[in-house]
């Protein structure tokens, strides 16, 4: 027998209590990596006036906000995660002027805009680093230094324990000015900064005020599981872990350096500033951030209802959870994992991809994709779509001299690939016209994938169904649609490969249906034997691209067929 569930929106019955939902609960959240979305000066790299020209298509795509990785002064060692001043704009993304017209355009538009806020280092460039290394107070301690445990017998300074850095190699570097060693997590020219130091506290929170005294709409968080060190900096353990080539992060378990409990009480101080500002100002503001590798951690970002902290952190389980074998369990462990899991009356969120992560089409192939955007915006909560998604861009393939991302390049030569981000950075691409039409420059900071000439925006807004097309009426739900917006979930394994869910409320004139076929075989399936309050006919609204049944069509749910590793959305009464 099947057995469907229900996950009631708890959220939304607690919201209701309070009598308003915030702007944030159901946003349709779009991240924009800036080198990479649009080029307006010709060096190849993405800019503000970039984004600014393209806002059409953001508002054509039916997002309502955006997130912006750092667009902060920065020599990119970790292109743009590496900060060295936290109050004004990198040159080469454009100007402050381009900045506050970014805010203003977005404005217009009705869009909003989340930042990338970096708490866990700054770049070994800032001014605060400068001045630590001199021992200038009150700077002196802003970073966690260590002296050295001596020199070995090359001469070498020995660190003071075996701690690495998750981009490879150990996570301490000397310094010959300071004679002491300083702690790096990621790069050499990311110093990590000490919270146990309330100045640094003070400082970030400052930022935050700033950003938002400027008109940002909030904050996604980096890093958050790194933010706090164990006081006793003991060695790590070792993994054992035979998988893992020398030097790479994973050859430890990372006890002592990620998920501290006092990482709670940091974020807990950025959730005081935002409510201070909110009360202050009556504006809603809205905090998120990266996850832990740890789920029961990264739960625990979100706080409780009468302790919050973040409004969500973000849900990678779409992109950890699902095999390239996909059966409909993992479809549903994957939602259950965060819904069941997720504290009472929070807000859950489906992320398919972003700069870190291998794109969603490189992971689980092209139909596939399209599936996954079909249940990523049309379950209840926030949506993340990672730019180029909505075209289903593909990872690009980048030889070892082409390599830019620290990771990759730290890897070397034969490894590269497997650690390297670039894949996933490419240009967006708007057409086939030279560089796909995102400079008007001869060269880009990375290829453009060589697909563009086929796979382009402007291509897909003139096909009857493209893959923009699907995106487009999954969004268009998602603003309009009060069984999408406000509706109840039911889901249900039909199959061993098809999924199926329904978002229904009393009333609507559409109620949803969606069916996934994970399955590498078409399927034909009887959906009514599954969800019994479905009747007998219902009316295709969007299905994956080389499925037979298209929009308005009538569908029989006692006997439907999904094409394989496709998605099917149907509209019933
Ligand atoms: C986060 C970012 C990643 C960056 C790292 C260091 O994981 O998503 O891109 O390299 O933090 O800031």
């Amino acid at each position: 027998m099947w057995l469907s569930r229900l996950f009631a929106l708890l959220f939304l019955a607690a919201v209701a209590v309070e009598g308003q939902v915030k702007w944030w609960e159901s946003a349709t959240l779009y991240q924009v990596y800036p080198r990479s979305l649009k080029d307006t000066n010709g060096d190849g790299v993405g800019d503000i006036r970039g984004i600014i020209q393209v806002i059409p298509h953001l508002v054509e795509a039916g997002i309502d906000t955006v997130w912006l990785s750092p667009i902060y002064k920065s020599p990119m060692k970790d292109f743009g995660y590496d900060i060295s001043d936290f109050y004004s704009v990198d040159p080469i993304f454009g100007t402050w002027d381009d900045f506050l017209a970014l805010v203003r355009f977005l404005r217009d538009a009705g869009l909003r805009l989340v930042m990338d806020m970096v708490p866990n280092h700054t770049s070994d460039e800032h001014d605060w680093f400068l001045r630590s290394v001199n021992r200038e107070d009150p700077f002196t301690d802003y970073y966690i230094w260590k002296d050295s445990l001596g020199v070995d017998a090359n001469g070498t300074q020995i660190p003071p324990n075996n701690w690495l850095s998750a981009f490879a190699g150990s996570a301490w570097q000397w310094n010959e000015q300071r004679q002491q060693f300083y702690l790096h997590q990621f790069t050499a020219g990311q110093p990590d900064l000490d919270y146990r130091n309330p100045l640094v506290l003070q400082e970030m929170k400052n930022v935050l005020r700033f950003w938002l005294d400027n008109g940002v709409d909030g904050f996604r968080i980096d890093a958050p599981p790194h933010i706090i060190e164990h006081a006793d900096f003991a060695d790590e353990p070792p993994t054992n872990d035979p998988e893992c080539p020398e030097q790479q992060f994973c050859q430890l378990q990372h006890i002592y350096t990620m998920n501290q409990p006092e990482t709670l009480d940091v974020l807990r101080e950025f959730r005081k500033t935002i409510d201070e500002y909110q009360i202050e100002t009556g504006r809603v503001i809205v905090l998120m951030s990266e996850p832990s590798n740890l789920h029961n951690f990264t739960m625990s970002y979100y706080g409780t209802e009468a302790d919050p902290i973040m409004d969500f952190p973000f849900n990678f389980n779409f992109i950890y959870d699902l095999p390239a074998e996909t059966l409909a369990i993992d479809i549903q462990n994957a939602i259950e994992k965060w819904i069941l899991d997720m504290p009472a009356g929070k807000t859950p969120n489906w992320v398919t991809g972003n700069h870190d992560q291998k794109r969603t089409r490189a992971r689980q192939g092209a139909e596939f994709a399209i599936a996954l955007n079909m249940i990523n915006l049309l379950l209840p909560g926030v949506s993340v779509t990672y730019y180029g998604e909505e075209i289903n861009m593909d990872n690009t393939f980048i030889t070892w001299e082409q390599t830019q991302d620290p990771q990759g390049c730290n890897a070397g030569p034969d490894n590269y690939f497997l650690y390297s981000r670039d894949p996933e950075r490419t240009p967006f691409q708007w057409n086939d016209q030279l560089n796909a039409g995102f400079t008007s420059g001869v060269s880009t900071w990375l290829p453009v994938n060589e697909n563009y000439l086929e796979l382009n925006l402007e291509a897909q807004r003139a096909e009857v169904r493209s893959e923009f097309k699907i995106y487009q009426a999954l969004t268009e739900a998602r603003k309009t649609a009060p069984a999408i917006i406000l509706g109840n979930l039911n889901y249900v394994i039909v199959e061993e490969y098809v999924f199926a869910f329904t978002r229904e409320i009393t009333g609507a004139a559409d109620n949803y249906l969606v069916v996934i076929n994970s399955g590498y075989a078409d399927a034909r399936v009887n959906i009514r034997a599954a969800l019994p309050q479905l009747p007998e006919i219902g009316f295709a609204y969007v299905t994956s691209l080389d499925s037979l049944i298209t929009a308005n069509d009538p569908v029989v749910l006692s006997d439907c067929q999904i094409v394989a590793r496709g998605g099917l959305v149907i509209l019933w009464k």
